[in-house]
């Protein structure tokens, strides 16, 4: 009698609260609400920095106080702070006064030096932000700046002021957020060159930033599917697809499934599509999108593993990069795609040895399941060709271990099968102060990469060319007419130290280099 009632309360029960949200995002621990600090508003204005209760930048090319950069009255003490310091204005140097005039501290900031003036300035706006971040005052920025400078100057503290705070509960005041104020001589065209381009693009390494440091409790493909949504709600131009694991399945796109099969959360393909120049063939940016890579089976040390929340840089940035070309109205046509799986060990998870197929049907044997970015981006390269017919494809994926041991932090490894694009890509690296060098593709790769029983192998035992080889894995999805490159960015992916664009962590590399790249891009 009692037990079509307690059997009741049990499906109820079970409809309530869903066992996948309990068990696999344990919900409620994941603060996943809590909202970064607000970042300070940037703005221009003419004329000097006059108004004593701002905190005072001043970017100086020498160690001559330029012209109008503050009030008349405060030039003495300043200059004599200047000869006793023996200050020379050198980029990357800079001198904090305090006691000067009203101001609670005037920044002295170099800019003076042999790289190109707009990274210069650039990074003197970067460098301002970081060393006044604390500083409890509207801030204002002062020095002989043009637009283009100024705007310069902008992106530059957009960049560097980032911050990824939204975690931390205790022992923190708040970040100041009052507006920064730019002064130029020419205010109106350094509003205008900044709106028009360095907003969207700060805004899209900042998504990239933000996606790459969050945690894979809160990142896993679903979730960074939405994120991405949210980012371009209203974006002009712009169509979104999404593969869920039952289209992948209709695809036969094993490669996404087989790396996603071990891991409770379901694999996605997303494509943002932005046409911006109507008709025509697109660029197309494929990025790696390991919200976790374990190594599955083939299990990573435990040393250092949880920087593999990180291996969706190459995603994230694709993403960053089609975001500053949609909110800039870029006129240019990209698709950005996006391999989104979890690489984790379990009882389903893809044993080494297994032999899986791919979209077009190509077979490979699976190796070593820690070398899973470049099996997502087999279906992803196979799909993006098949549907969107790109004038050319750029991959990007922090792919090998070897690419940090040869590059280290300075360079991402760029692998190019088409010269043009390979020095089309070095320039728009030169450009966006994203620089990369080039490696080879020798053809002794592919015989290195012959499997006994399948098409291709996905790894290479011993000691190899370990990204070459993956390089070259990742170009035999890639059809011969297809121009097609390669960027290896394991390592500056990821910032171990601060420098004066990129805040200690996530560097959000490849979304100012990308969006270069397509806004000169000549099909
Ligand atoms: N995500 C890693 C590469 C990586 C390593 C990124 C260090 C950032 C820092 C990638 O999936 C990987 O595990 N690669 C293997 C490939 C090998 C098994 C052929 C590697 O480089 O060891
Ligand atoms: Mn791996
Ligand atoms: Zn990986």
């Amino acid at each position: 009698m009692l037990r079509f009632p307690l059997l009741l309360a049990a499906t109820a029960l079970a409809a309530a609260t869903p066992a996948f949200a309990q068990t696999i995002t344990g919900s409620g621990v994941a603060p996943s609400q809590a909202q970064n600090s607000q970042a300070r508003p940037i703005q221009f204005a003419a004329g000097a920095a006059t108004k004593q209760d701002s905190a005072l930048a001043i970017i100086m090319s020498s160690a001559k106080l330029p012209a109008d950069a503050l009030d008349p009255t405060l030039r003495p003490a300043v200059e004599a702070a200047i000869a006793a310091a023996k200050f020379e204005g050198k980029a990357g140097s800079t001198l904090s006064l305090r006691g000067i005039g009203g101001h609670p501290r005037i920044l002295l900031v170099g800019s003076a030096g042999s790289e190109r003036a707009a990274l210069r300035h650039r990074n003197a706006g970067g460098q301002a932000a970081q060393e006044l971040k604390d500083e409890a005052a509207t801030l204002a920025i002062a020095g002989d700046l043009a637009a283009d400078t100024a705007a310069e100057v902008a992106l530059g503290f957009a960049l560097g002021q980032y911050r990824f705070d939204r975690y931390q509960t205790t022992g923190k005041t708040p970040r100041p957020a009052q507006a920064v104020t730019i002064h130029s001589r020419e205010s109106a065209s350094a509003t205008s060159a900044f709106d028009g381009r360095y907003r969207a693009l700060a805004e899209g390494v900042t998504l990239s930033r933000d996606l790459a440091t969050e945690p894979a409790n809160v990142i896993y493909p679903e979730s960074f599917v939405e994120r991405v949504q949210a980012a371009f709600a209203g974006a002009a131009n712009v169509r979104v697809e999404v593969l869920d694991e039952a289209a992948m399945r209709r695809l036969n796109m094993g490669t996404l499934l087989g790396v996603g099969q071990g891991s409770r959360r379901p694999p996605r393909l997303l494509l943002v599509e932005y046409r911006g120049a109507g008709a025509g063939a697109p660029l197309a940016l494929v990025g790696k999108g390991i919200t976790f890579d374990s190594g599955g089976i083939s299990i990573k040390p435990a040393l250092g593993m949880w920087e593999m929340k990180s291996d969706m840089s190459g995603a994230a940035s694709v993403i960053g990069a089609a975001l500053s070309l949609a909110k800039s109205r870029a006129p240019v046509n990209v698709v950005a795609v996006a391999a989104l799986a979890e690489n984790m060990p379990g009882g389903n998870a893809q044993r080494p040895g297994d032999v899986v197929r791919t979209y077009s049907g190509k077979t490979i044997e699976m190796i070593n399941a820690d070398a899973e970015g470049r099996l997502v981006l087999a279906d992803a390269n196979e799909y993006t060709i098949a549907t969107r017919k790109p004038a050319a494809l750029v991959n990007i994926a922090t792919l090998t271990g070897a690419i940090v041991n040869a590059l280290d932090d300075e360079y991402a490894g760029l692998f190019a099968r088409d010269d043009k694009l390979g020095s089309t890509l070095l320039a728009a690296g030169e450009a966006s102060g994203e620089p990369l060098w080039r490696m080879p593709l020798h053809k002794n790769y592919a015989e290195t990469m012959k499997s006994d029983i399948a098409d291709i192998k996905n790894a290479a035992e011993g000691k190899r060319p370990g990204a070459g080889l993956g390089a070259h894995f990742i170009g035999y999805f890639v059809d011969a007419a297809t121009p097609w490159a390669h960027l290896d960015i394991a390592g500056v992916n990821w910032a171990d130290s601060a420098d004066p664009l990129t805040p200690k962590g996530a560097s959000g590399f490849g979304v100012r280099l990308l969006d270069e790249l397509a806004r000169n891009w000549k099909p």
